[in-house]
């Protein structure tokens, strides 16, 4: 019989033909609920391979019943709900979805970054209201993004192409990163510098860290704090990156002007979070990839990681590479 292949969402389907091809494949019918734990637990069981969603934790608890797992592939560049040291122990492959969604994301964090600047999302609701009288010297006045200094924490694919974006603005670009990326120093103009230096001279710090035991929780009151008044922050990797308490209360003291937050600690984030309340806080639910193009890239290029690996073929995006001989 064919392998199964449990897919935890409802994902567009001509991403599914290869894959249904040589496997038996079960959908979760749903767009926009997670599947319950009980059912994921179950279906794991007997999955070979597992098509996820970074809203589903692949944890050790699942991983240990998962006897006939091979496979699993995260709709998602990040890939920080699997634990990827157990899966890797276990000989299974740990997939995601990185470069198609590069420059889509890249076009999301500058796009944040102005309407954070610029009030975008307060001007558009400003208008909409009919609170629009007249023009006016400093209404709704924002703050400049060309020739200021963006830092970039987090100079990988998806950094660099922020960057790329922030030359055509003239801006100063600093970035802090695990490893130097000579590339993004020759070709942008980059400049490495030490975090501290980064929070300090930037006004604007994007976050696009992936979440590891490194950064997690790493943007508390003191790094903020220590940012300058007038900063910015974006954030569109992973909300467990920031403590979120205490960011609030760095926007409410105005130790920094303002927050364009596509991530949250707890997502989905409800009406009444204290984030919501602020005016100099632009929020989006989770849509840095989300185009049409480029979620379907990502779930075909999901699909084939599965394929490859049942096949036995080397996967085109594996994490944990070493396990493959
Ligand atoms: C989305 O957050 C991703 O990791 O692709
Ligand atoms: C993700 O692809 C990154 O390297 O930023």
């Amino acid at each position: 019989s064919k392998p199964f292949v449990f897919v935890t969402r409802q994902v567009p389907e001509v991403s599914l033909t290869a894959l249904k091809e040589m496997a038996e494949v079960e959908v979760w019918p749903e767009k926009e609920t997670p599947v319950p734990r009980e059912i994921l637990l179950k279906k794991a069981e007997k999955a070979v391979g597992l098509y996820t969603m970074l809203t589903d934790s692949i944890d050790e608890e699942l991983l240990n019943r998962a006897a006939n797992l091979k496979v699993i592939a995260n709709l998602a560049v990040g890939f920080d709900n699997i634990d990827v040291d157990m899966a890797s122990e276990k000989g299974i492959a740990v997939c995601n979805t990185p470069e198609v969604l590069s420059d889509t994301t890249a076009d999301l964090t500058f796009a944040l970054l102005m309407a954070t600047s610029r009030r975008i999302v307060e001007a558009a609701q400003y208008i909409k209201e009919g609170k629009w009288n007249n023009w006016a010297p400093l209404l709704l006045a924002g703050t400049d993004i060309h020739h200021k200094t963006i830092g970039i924490l987090g100079m990988g694919r998806i950094g660099s192409a922020v960057a790329k974006r922030a030359t055509g603005f003239e801006m100063e670009i600093l970035y802090h990163n695990r490893s130097h990326n000579e590339k993004a120093e020759k070709e942008l103009g980059a400049t490495f510098v030490s975090f501290d230096e980064l929070i300090e001279r930037s006004d604007y710090v994007v976050c696009l860290a992936p979440m590891t035991d490194d950064t997690k929780d790493l943007f508390t009151y003191d790094v903020f704090e220590k940012m300058k008044r007038s900063a910015i922050f974006i954030n569109a990797s992973r909300g467990g990156i920031v403590v979120e308490e205490d960011l609030i209360k760095a926007l409410k003291e105005e130790k920094i002007a303002g927050a364009g937050l596509d991530v949250f600690r707890q997502e989905p984030i409800t009406t009444d979070h204290p984030l919501l309340s602020l005016s100099n806080v632009v929020a989006l639910p989770h849509i840095g990839s989300a185009s049409i193009e480029t979620r379907l890239a990502m779930a075909a290029l999901a699909s084939r990681n599965i394929v490859n690996v049942i096949k036995g073929d080397r996967p085109e995006a594996i994490v944990n590479g070493d396990i493959l001989k």
